[in-house]
């Protein structure tokens, strides 16, 4: 099942970065509450997952929960916790079972120390798998993960290159995410893969998180492999490379 499955049309991407954005609105508008939303989130999450590995993706990383959103209401962040406690770490666990590495990305000494167990047992489970992988932003933000990955050069008293930072980060020895998609109809980055994401191609949906379908994510796709990457080069120079 893990065969990229490209066509004339489709180019998948060995990396996709997704920021699931939309949640809170989606339960909004049903006049539920925005706990209803993020149950409802994570839901679709799983169901991407599945078609995103399926369709042959190696790696994808996924913004569940940013060092700003820690601000929000304790009630809230209650709610997305009690998600991990019941739901995540299983399907997170069913998911990788099938050779996909599990990393957990961000400080995760700010999330509740049982919440810090259940997902250091899952990504033990698929400590031996390489190749593919799934990165789960939690607490994470893009400045936070390169000031660290700085400080750590400090601290070894070494200058880097751009080839050695990129391995301080905690995507090291993943190829960086070709395409980027936030939902939610808000286009910025909100922190996630400062550094990563330089030459990434960014898809901005205005879908909700929960409303965003596999046929949704197939969408993107396509317009990925409709983009010419030009990495600063012109045209004739890629024509040439080409032949
Ligand atoms: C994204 O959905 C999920 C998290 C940030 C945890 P939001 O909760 O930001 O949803 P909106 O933007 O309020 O609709
Ligand atoms: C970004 O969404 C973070 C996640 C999806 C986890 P936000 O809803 O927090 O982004 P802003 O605050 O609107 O930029
Ligand atoms: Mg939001």
């Amino acid at each position: 099942m893990f065969e990229r499955k490209n066509t004339e049309a489709r180019r998948i991407p060995r990396h996709i970065a997704l920021i699931m954005d939309g949640n809170g609105r989606w339960a909004k508008k049903r006049m539920l509450p925005r706990s209803l939303g993020h149950k409802q989130g994570m839901e679709r999450m799983i169901g991407l997952l599945e078609h995103a590995f399926g369709l042959g993706v190696d790696y994808v990383t996924l913004f569940a929960l940013s060092t700003e959103n820690l601000q929000r209401p304790k009630e809230e962040l209650d709610g997305l916790y009690d998600l991990i406690r019941q739901h995540f770490a299983e399907s997170m666990e069913r998911i990788c079972s099938r050779g996909v590495r599990l990393r957990v990305i961000g400080d995760r000494t700010l999330l509740p120390k049982d919440v810090q167990e259940i997902l250091q047992d899952s990504e033990k489970k698929t400590l031996s798998y390489e190749g593919k992988g799934l990165n789960v932003a939690l607490c994470y933000g893009g400045r936070a993960e390169i000031v660290r990955a700085v400080n750590n050069a400090v601290k070894a008293g070494t200058s880097v290159t751009e080839e050695s930072f990129s391995k301080l980060l905690y995507t090291q020895g993943q190829p960086e995410p070709e395409l980027m998609i936030r939902t939610g109809k808000e286009s910025r980055l909100s922190n996630f893969l400062l550094y990563q994401a330089a030459y990434t191609e960014l898809y901005f949906s205005d879908k909700l998180f929960p409303d965003f379908s596999d046929e949704e994510l197939e969408r993107a796709i396509v317009w990925y492999s409709k983009r010419i990457r030009r990495f600063g080069k012109t045209d004739e120079q890629l024509e040439t490379e080409k032949k």
